[in-house]
């Protein structure tokens, strides 16, 4: 016996109204919506009826708003006002809209000359409400839709720009206020210049500037960046020109607002559990995003005293003005341009200064922007971005401009055996903390009371000793609060050792590769760790008086203080470079299996290029909590790097991420370290990154390049780094530095 039919009879039995409660999204020729009632889409996403934006005011108004949304969010209207609740919304046989106060027509839609044989008006899930004929599901052919003419809202799927076949723009604009939808005087625009530029406009007047589309973003909004929530694309071609966003989950609830009452554009998007509407991002952010803020050859610095300043050799067109804060007349030139005087004119640095994006890195960072003389600021386009750290006097203590001569006063101090064993308790086992490549490390404490890390290179290390001191001369220069300091050294017949500060948290390794101890490391400390890295290399690489290539970049050289500040150790196979030198070649390879370059591993080439790649894995290791090497998942493949690179391919790369990292990571911030980390690691040496680039891409959130194929292991390749490694190497297990004598 069949059971369904008869429920089913039992339930029209008991709720007779069954039947009349399905909501309609629909109307069709003869059939009207008036006051009370409403269409409802078909999954009952929004719904469109008649509404008051003002309690005190019998105007209503033909809108739609979010159909679950408690607190009614109306993302369009109709444009004209009803007095009292006699509205009325019919589709009339030539598929036009009408909206009646009783016999009076408010407000009525205009049909792109399509006839209809039957047309019927529906309210879709999207949002839109469209006429159609009632067999046409293709959505070009609607006869009208609401999506054409947008209110203050712009919901995914609708477009902002033109049709250029109509000439009709597709505008975004306010209401004139929250109780009054009618449209205000503030609106997105996309003006058609040669590059088109979106504008926020404030009626005639540009307030905003959005900016033209790059390729991969409005050049206003370098912030607007792929992001978790949405997807946004800008189409250019002989019929249109439009800028449309869709979101990524169905689940997510969101929209694009342009508010008179503020001024402003939010993203927001609806917070389900919390029940309401959070702000996802606003235009403007600040004072420097007003267009012309500060008028022609002005720059606006948000943090400086003034927001104003006239480049270097202008002054303020109007002082008077200037000095009430009204900078809009610009700058002036003090002397005019003399083109004959080659050398006089050229180019200006511009420097502005910003916050570090996150209260964990707490670095104040001094973006250089270049700019051709001659060119408005505001509306010239940047030409490159370079950051720098900002120097203080701790940072940097010898200054590579320092002049000559007094290199002889730094010596180093070199500290008596005697001084050391007592330190060390003659070497004991209970103080040896460490067996590094170059031979055991041991913890000490000097009279003062000062704790001191000893490193007692192995007799065999098979360096002279005037080669040793020299070299030690040279490191103890480096002063930087990223590496680690070396306090002097001792050098006692074969015996060589290097006495460096005592790390009290010590190696990074300890605590990343230990399931325990990782979890006293959340993401934000380890993005500082990840930046203070970085920037210890910007010193080596760049900014230091020697260009130090350190060739031994791993998690176990770099050292974490008490306050877990990253200070990279281990300057013993660190190579010197003239500071024009950009490549070296060596016939003793040596370094880290799992860290080193591929074109170093297998030809000896190494570079500020290598260390770049070193970088990258460790970069990677920070954030998995895994050893590139030992990293095996079921033959997938062969290291963290490969593994990385083919979920990076599948969209998949935040899996990676270290579990007890997983509550304390900003994804967006994760996922831009492992792009970073692959641009490191790629095979070829001229495609990675330099150092400087690196911190800079760390401490913005501009556009980064598509990382190619990672070096490594390529797979076939004779020349490989594993076929060279399994003939010359030392392989250790232990993860410690290894020597190979090349034998070519
Ligand atoms: C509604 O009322 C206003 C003023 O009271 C009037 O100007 C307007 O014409 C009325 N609208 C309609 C559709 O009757
Ligand atoms: C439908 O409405 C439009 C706008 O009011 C009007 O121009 C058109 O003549 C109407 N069509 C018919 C058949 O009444
Ligand atoms: C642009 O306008 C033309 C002419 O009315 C129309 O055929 C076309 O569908 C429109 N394009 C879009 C994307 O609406
Ligand atoms: C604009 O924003 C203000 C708050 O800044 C809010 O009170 C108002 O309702 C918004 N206006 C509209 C039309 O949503
Ligand atoms: C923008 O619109 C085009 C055409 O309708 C569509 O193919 C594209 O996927 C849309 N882009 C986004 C990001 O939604
Ligand atoms: C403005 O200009 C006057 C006269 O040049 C000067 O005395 C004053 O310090 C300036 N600053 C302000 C804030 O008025
Ligand atoms: C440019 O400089 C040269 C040499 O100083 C001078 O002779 C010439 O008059 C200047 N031209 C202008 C336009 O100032």
């Amino acid at each position: 016996m069949d059971i369904l039919p008869l429920l089913i009879f039992v339930a029209f039995i008991l709720i007779p109204s069954l039947k009349v409660s399905i909501a309609v999204d629909t109307i069709a020729l003869s059939q009207s919506i008036s006051d009370g009632m409403t269409l409802v889409s078909q999954h009952e996403k929004f719904e469109l009826g008649f509404f008051s934006p003002d309690e005190n005011s019998n105007k209503r108004y033909l809108g739609i708003w979010y159909k679950n949304i408690p607190q009614q969010t109306v993302v369009w209207v109709a444009n004209g006002a009803i007095n009292g609740s006699s509205g009325m919304l019919t589709v009339n046989s030539t598929g036009n809209l009408v909206l009646k106060e009783h016999d009076k027509v408010v407000w009525y839609t205009t049909t792109s000359g399509k006839k209809a044989q039957n047309p019927v008006a529906q309210l879709l899930d999207s949002g839109s409400l469209v006429v159609r004929d009632e067999s046409e599901v293709d959505s070009e052919a609607y006869l009208w839709q609401s999506f054409d003419y947008p209110s203050d809202t712009t919901l995914p799927g609708m477009k902002l720009g033109w049709n250029l076949s109509t000439g009709m723009e597709w505008r975004m604009t306010s209401w004139k206020s929250p109780n009054d939808p009618s449209p205000g005087d503030f609106y997105w625009g996309l003006l058609r210049y040669n590059y088109p530029e979106f504008y926020m406009m404030k009626g005639t007047k540009k307030f905003v500037r959005v900016g033209p589309w790059n390729g991969l973003h409005f050049s206003g909004i370098p912030d607007q960046k792929p992001n978790p929530i949405s997807s946004f694309s800008y189409t250019s071609n002989k019929r249109e020109m439009y800028y449309n966003y869709s979101l990524k989950s169905e689940a997510v609830i969101s929209r694009m607002v342009i508010n008179q009452t503020s001024y402003m554009s939010f993203r927001y998007i609806w917070m389900a559990n919390e029940q309401f509407w959070k702000v996802y991002k606003s235009l403007p952010k600040d004072n420097c995003d007003y267009y012309a803020m500060c008028g022609a050859y002005g720059t606006c610095m948000i943090t400086g005293a003034h927001i104003c300043q006239c480049l270097q050799g202008f002054s303020p067109k109007s002082p008077q003005a200037w000095n009430t804060s009204d900078w809009r007349q610009g700058c002036v030139r003090n002397k005019p341009l003399n083109c004959t005087e080659k050398l006089k004119d050229g180019f200006v640095k511009v420097e502005e200064k910003q916050e570090g994006h996150k209260k964990e890195v707490m670095t104040i960072v001094t973006v250089t922007i270049a700019i051709i003389l001659g060119m408005l600021l505001i509306g010239c386009y940047r030409i490159y971005t370079t950051l720098r750290r900002r120097t203080e006097s701790s940072d940097i203590i010898h200054d590579q401009n320092k002049g000559g001569g007094s290199e002889d006063d730094h010596d180093l101090p070199l500290l008596d055996l005697s001084t050391i064993v007592t330190a060390t308790d003659s070497f004991s086992i209970e103080n040896k903390i460490g067996e590094g490549g170059f031979g055991p490390v041991y913890k000490g404490k000097l009279e003062s009371g000062q704790e001191i890390a000893v490193k007692r290179l192995s007799r065999s290390s098979g360096q002279g000793i005037k080669e040793f001191k020299n070299e030690v001369k040279l490191i103890a220069k480096l002063q930087h609060r990223n590496l680690v300091k070396l306090l002097g050294c001792c050098v006692q017949e074969q015996d060589k050792m290097l006495v460096y500060e005592y790390m009290t948290n010590r190696s990074l390794d300890r605590l990343i590769f230990d399931d325990t101890k990782s979890k006293l490391l959340d993401w934000p400390k380890r993005f500082n760790i990840i930046c203070g890295i970085a920037r210890g290399f910007v010193y080596l690489h760049q900014d230091s008086r020697l260009r130090i290539i350190h060739r031994d970049l791993k998690a176990s050289n770099v050292l974490l203080d008490d306050e877990l500040n990253p200070k990279i150790s281990d300057f013993g196979i660190a190579r010197i470079f003239g500071r024009d030198q950009i490549e070296g070649n060596t016939k003793r390879v040596v370094g880290t299996y799992g860290y080193m370059a591929p074109e170093y591993a297998a030809d000896g080439l190494f570079s500020m290029k290598s260390d770049v790649f070193s970088f990258g894995v460790l970069l990677l290791e920070i954030i998995s909590g895994k050893r590139n090497r030992g990293f095996y998942l079921e033959n997938r493949s062969l290291n963290l790097v490969t593994h990385t690179w083919s979920l990076w391919k599948e969209g998949r790369a935040l899996e990676i991420i270290d579990s007890n990292i997983k509550d304390s990571c900003v994804q967006s911030e994760v996922l831009r370290c492992i792009h970073i980390s692959l641009l490191c690691v790629q095979q070829h040496a001229e495609d990675r990154p330099v150092m400087p680039s690196v911190v800079l891409m760390l401490g913005s959130e501009s556009e980064l390049a598509q990382p190619k194929e990672p070096g490594f292991y390529v797979k076939g390749d004779p020349g490989s780094t594993i076929s060279i490694l399994s003939r010359n190497y030392i392989i250790s297990t232990n993860e410690i530095t290894i020597t190979l004598l090349e034998a070519r």
